[in-house]
């Protein structure tokens, strides 16, 4: 079970083999998803929602991510470790993105970084590259600015959206991104996107064509609450499943089914 590297990212574009990746956020869906053969594992900033609690993930830290994505790195044997840098780590200039970049490298043993943006942090995205860290572009939508791009907006629509993808698209190829993340665009941009840059488009609600899928673990297994977007595909339902099994616990527990004499021991 060799480790994924970026040049299997590479390698899968030319020959079609699509790139499969999960969020994940500890020790035990790591295992779970390396162990099924994801390429790649994203320690993603949705943390902040689905672990912390947050409303949305512009309060997400690099010390909360830290230990998150120590706990994914000693799991994964084989999948790619994509740390996500959060929002306020790397706009400021490259020397930040380089600092908190390393931080996730060193500190938690990350094996590439991600972060939001295409033309506007090509700077950053460069010099992390340079310093031989791999990094995961992102673009089309881009949460952490939410409040600047007015809502939760479909982006890459209409010919001027669809110019600026693709200006994003070449912006991050060029600064020498392994790869990018291409959030919530009309399939046709995306396919367009994956047909124009070199490097692997990887999909999270941008369509059938891009290169891989991505998609939020917990929105995936059915563990969230609230509704999910339309491009979710619910693969299990986690979330009524440990419902079901702490109500069965409770009842058991009142009725005295539980323990029962073979989770006993005795005296030996
Ligand atoms: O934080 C995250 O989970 C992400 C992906 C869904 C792209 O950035
Ligand atoms: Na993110």
């Amino acid at each position: 079970r060799a480790r994924i590297r970026v040049r299997h990212f590479a390698r899968a574009k030319r020959e079609s083999i699509r790139i499969t990746g999960l969020t994940s956020y500890d020790y035990l869906s790591a295992k779970i998803f390396d162990d099924a053969g994801i390429d790649f594992l994203l320690v993603g900033d949705s943390a902040g929602n689905t672990v912390f609690g947050y409303d949305t993930t512009l309060p997400v830290t690099v010390e909360e991510l830290m230990p998150l994505t120590a706990a994914v790195a000693r799991a994964a044997e084989r999948a790619l470790v994509v740390a996500d840098m959060p929002f306020g780590s790397y706009e400021a200039g490259s020397q930040e993105a380089l600092h908190n970049a390393t931080r996730f490298m060193k500190e938690a043993g990350a094996h590439a970084v991600k972060l939001e943006g295409g033309e506007r942090v090509a700077k950053q995205i460069r010099r992390i590259v340079d310093a031989g860290i791999p990094v995961l572009a992102h673009i089309g939508y881009t949460p952490q600015s939410e409040h600047g791009l007015g809502g939760h907006v479909i982006q890459g629509r209409g010919g001027e959206g669809l110019e600026q993808l693709l200006r994003d698209a070449r912006a991050v190829e060029e600064a020498g991104a392994f790869a990018v993340v291409i959030e919530m665009v009309p399939s046709d941009a995306a396919a367009a996107v994956t047909r124009e840059v070199g490097i692997p488009t990887i999909s999270v609600g941008a369509g059938p064509e891009c290169d891989g899928q991505l998609l939020v673990w917990t929105d995936w297994a059915g563990f969230s609450t609230g509704r999910t977007p339309r491009f979710v595909k619910q693969y299990a339902q986690i979330g009524q499943t440990l419902r079901d099994a702490a109500v069965e616990f409770q009842n058991d527990v009142r009725s005295g089914a539980y323990p029962a004499p073979e989770h006993e021991y005795d005296q030996g």
